[in-house]
């Protein structure tokens, strides 16, 4: 099997932000794999739409394994499937809570602990989607604060462990975006003072086409009215 072109994979692909990436990788002649468990409305010949709960070792590992039917090498991953819900410590869940662990920590790390075997030395580029909330805490967002915190943790040492691949670490740490995320969120918060999709994908698209030498360790950005709230 030859590397005919650039693949990447792109978790969370059904909605907001992984939506807006896979089909702007599309329209930059990627192969694009998109993981979710819902699906992708995408109709294009170099979408392949993959289900997969990031959650579940297992599934990120035939994840994998269907990637592998078409390529022996990623140029990109972007680990971006994510949850996030708010509520105080005292009232929230230890289902909830370990949900975001679950997801936005363990979810990564079982893409990044399967998809070494994907990785082309001195190529492929692996973006993550932190946040603002990974840098600070917020009232009613521990959970998530705790997940993004964690998820730096995690980036910051596989960096340190896949050095010698000579692999690219790069991560977003945007504020809020208008996406279906806070579709959910009963707090009434103003959409207009979020980015929206499209001011992402043009911080996404500079990352994306840096030189091959650079990665961002950590790309901070938000609306110009300041943090949300
Ligand atoms: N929007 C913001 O304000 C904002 C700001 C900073 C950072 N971020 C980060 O950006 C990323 C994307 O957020 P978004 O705003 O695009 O959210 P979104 O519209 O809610 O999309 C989340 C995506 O994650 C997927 N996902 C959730 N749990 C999953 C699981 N267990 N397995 C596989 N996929 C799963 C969902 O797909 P399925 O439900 O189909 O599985 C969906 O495609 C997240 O990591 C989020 O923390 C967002």
């Amino acid at each position: 099997m030859k590397l005919r072109t650039k693949y990447a994979l792109v978790t969370g692909s059904s909605s907001g932000l992984g939506l807006e990436i896979a089909q702007y990788l599309l329209e930059e002649d990627y192969i694009v794999f998109g993981a979710s468990r819902s699906g992708t409305e995408i109709d294009h010949g170099n979408f392949i739409d993959l289900d997969c709960d990031v959650t579940k070792d297992t599934s990120v590992q035939s994840m994998f394994d269907e990637i592998g039917k078409e390529t022996y090498g990623l140029n990109l991953i972007v680990n971006n499937a994510g949850i996030f819900e708010m509520g105080s410590v005292v009232n929230m869940s230890s289902e909830v809570f370990n949900a975001h662990l679950e997801t936005n920590v363990l979810g990564p790390f079982h893409v990044l602990k399967y998809g070494h075997d994907f990785l082309i030395e001195n190529i492929t580029h692996i973006i993550h989607l932190s946040s603002i909330a990974g840098k600070r805490g917020f009232e009613n967002v521990s959970a998530y604060c705790a997940s993004k915190f964690a998820l730096n943790g995690l980036i910051e040492s596989c960096r340190e462990e896949w050095k010698s691949l000579g692999v690219r670490f790069s991560t977003l740490s945007p504020g809020a975006i208008d996406t279906p995320i806070w579709e959910n969120i009963s707090d009434d918060f103003e959409r207009s003072k979020m980015l929206d999709p499209d001011d992402f994908i043009h911080v996404f698209e500079m990352v994306v086409k840096s030189p091959p030498n650079m990665q961002f360790s950590d790309i901070n950005f938000l609306h110009k009215s300041g943090v949300l709230g």
